[in-house]
């Protein structure tokens, strides 16, 4: 195969939005410090947009993280986000995900801000404010409506919250969090909760909460429910159960979609200049080197000059993920550091790259209905493996028909997981979150925020088994057909109720019927727009083998249209399908 290159679109985040957001009484609240900016291209700004990836990342496994990004004192970000503990995992990722939005709309270009949402806070800056308590600013919202007995109520709200501050703040097991309820009378209960940051220690804690119940106490204690929104701890009560009460979150994500196509018009003019002063820069050398002394054919992938990382902290990643075995993962046998130079040695797959075969008109017939779906479910296995079973959590990042290997008799292997992006597990904070992706294959949240979770692997896995069962590329798929993606198209098709029409002509003799339209139906869950929505992993592979009348049914899929800031970036695939195997590299940026 021809050595090819491939320019592929990908975003990289901070964006400055100039219209004005509409201010209201619903969250976001904000407050940007005024005393100093940032301007676009420092340092500054591109460790801020890892912090707000770093952070949004960890808003899928914890409620409340703090982390700092750059090592130099003018450069290093600080920042942290809460959720608050009544909402589900769910909402928190959707809560971040929004708040990172919002701050950088609502603080361009400040190096210190907070905003919080109804259901979380997201705060950074400039210096290190871990671990202090912060009062200064307390937003109160009451719940304008009189209580009967107000001296009564306000004894018993003391009281609880009192309670609720005390054992969130010094019993360690709360971790910083306490919800309760205490009756006031024979047919009302009042129900509290109290949290702080979970950097504080328990008499910080209980000194922001203090200040908090004695400023609603002093004024305004005859409302019958009150939030109260610090840096470093959150207070709310009400005269009903507290938790997810309005899905006024959902509502924020869809707005601004008129802003976002605006900025779309102004940033692909931009985008393209960028590219092409790219392309002009691009540097890349190949070499060539395939075979282990002992004969051992390898595949051989080169990195250069792109990653921060020292060699130490690469040499670290990867010892991890030689340990990470699966028969539907690429085994990485080693790597070598030579001066700036890092290469990753894998083992050889003999039948090529899955690109290679599907979207060839000639070799496709070797891929039949059984093959088809045998792939289809050694990737979901893979990708559960490496989102969940594995002692890591690795988000791949990059799923797309030429990183599935095939081996002999065309098991697929994920490859290139190397280079994802690791967290959790025993690896701490590395700071590596270059964005990367392939137009095509990226979920919108990626494309547009740079926000990533396994749920953005999701919508990748779900492009690819339509490829597969479909036989047709995603990208380009606008220019030979008239809908606007493969994605739109299986869509429609699949709601009129014509979804076998989808099949790929070389399967009409070999396929399941059943089997097809299950995949189809699955593939339209993971690339539905909202990553809430769709399932996770573990769902995939059980719905793979399910009855799909259970199944939900699917919403509209994410459109490419919307896709905002872009940067072109320049990704040479590898070559696997010989012997001797080019290197792959990426050149600086
Ligand atoms: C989070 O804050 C605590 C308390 O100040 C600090 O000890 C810890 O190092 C911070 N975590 C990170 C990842 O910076
Ligand atoms: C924002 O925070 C600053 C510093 O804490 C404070 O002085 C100011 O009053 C706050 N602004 C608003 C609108 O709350
Ligand atoms: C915050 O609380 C302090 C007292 O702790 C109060 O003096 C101040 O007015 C409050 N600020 C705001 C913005 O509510
Ligand atoms: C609510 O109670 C406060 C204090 O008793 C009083 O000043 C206010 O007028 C009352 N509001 C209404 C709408 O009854
Ligand atoms: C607060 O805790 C004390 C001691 O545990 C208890 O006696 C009191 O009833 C509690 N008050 C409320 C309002 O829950």
């Amino acid at each position: 195969m021809p050595k090819k290159i491939q320019f592929h679109l990908f975003l990289l985040a901070s964006l400055t939005i100039l219209l004005n957001h509409q201010t209201h009484a619903d969250p976001p609240y904000h407050n940007c410090s005024s005393t100093s900016t940032f301007t676009d291209g420092t340092k500054f700004q591109s460790n801020l947009q890892q912090l707000l990836v770093l952070l949004t990342s960890k808003s899928s496994v914890s409620n409340f993280y703090n982390t700092s990004v750059g090592q130099d004192p003018g450069s290093t970000v600080y920042g942290n986000f809460l959720c608050y503990n009544y909402v589900s995992r769910q909402t928190c990722e959707q809560c971040i995900s929004t708040a990172v939005q919002d701050i950088q709309m609502l603080c361009p270009q400040h190096k210190e801000a907070i905003n919080w949402e109804e259901y979380c806070q997201l705060r950074y800056s400039d210096r290190n404010f871990f671990g202090s308590m912060d009062y200064t600013t307390n937003l109160t919202f009451y719940n304008f409506k009189n209580i009967s007995d107000p001296y009564l109520f306000r004894g018993v709200v003391k009281g609880l919250m009192g309670n609720l501050s005390r054992q969130a703040a010094f019993d360690s097991d709360l971790k910083m969090y306490s919800y309760g309820e205490s009756r006031l009378d024979s047919h009302e209960t009042v129900y509290g909760m109290v949290q702080c940051t979970g950097d504080l220690s328990g008499k910080d804690c209980n000194t922001c909460l203090q200040n908090a119940i004695s400023a609603i106490q002093s004024c305004c204690f005859f409302y019958r429910g009150a939030r109260v929104y610090a840096r470093s701890c959150f207070l709310r009560y009400e005269l009903y159960p507290l938790g997810e009460t309005s899905p006024s979150d959902s509502s924020s994500s869809k707005r601004d979609k008129k802003t976002l196509l605006a900025i779309l018009i102004a940033t692909i003019g931009t985008a393209i200049v960028l590219a092409i002063l790219l392309i002009l820069c691009v540097y890349h050398r190949l070499r060539r080197k395939g075979k282990l002394p002992d004969g051992r054919d390898v595949a051989v992938k080169r990195l250069s000059c792109i990653s921060e990382q020292g060699s130490e902290e690469f040499t670290n990643e990867v010892l991890l993920i030689m340990k990470l075995q699966h028969k539907n993962l690429v085994r990485l046998l080693g790597c070598s550091i030579e001066g700036d130079e890092k290469i990753l040695v894998y083992e050889f797959m003999p039948n090529g790259s899955l690109d290679v075969l599907l979207f060839d008109e000639e070799k496709r017939p070797q891929l039949d209905w059984t093959t088809r779906f045998n792939i289809v479910n050694g990737i979901s296995r893979g990708l559960l493996y490496l989102h969940q079973d594995s002692r890591l959590r690795i988000i791949h990042r990059d799923l797309k028909a030429s990183n599935i290997l095939l081996d002999n008799n065309n098991n697929p292997k994920i490859s290139d997981f190397g280079m994802a992006r690791i967290f959790g597990g025993t690896l701490g904070e590395a700071n590596t979150s270059r964005i990367v992706g392939t137009y095509g294959y990226m979920a919108p949240e990626y494309a547009m925020e740079g926000l990533y979770s396994i749920k953005s692997d999701v919508f990748s896995f779900g492009v690819l088994m339509l490829e597969i069962v479909t036989g047709k590329k995603n990208a380009g798929f606008h220019l030979s057909k008239r809908a606007p993606s493969l994605l739109t198209y299986a869509w429609d098709l699949w709601s009129e109720g014509k979804g076998l029409e989808l099949m790929d002509p070389l399967l009409t003799t070999t396929c399941s019927t059943d089997e097809f339209l299950r995949c189809i139906h699955i593939g339209l869950l993971c690339v539905q727009e909202d990553a809430a929505d769709r399932p996770t992993m573990s769902s995939v592979v059980v719905m793979l083998g399910s009855d799909s009348s259970s199944f939900p049914q699917p919403l509209q899929p994410a459109s490419y249209s919307s896709v905002g800031r872009v940067e072109f970036q320049l990704d040479i695939s590898m070559d696997y399908s010989t012997n001797n195997a080019p290197l792959n590299s990426v050149p600086p940026r």
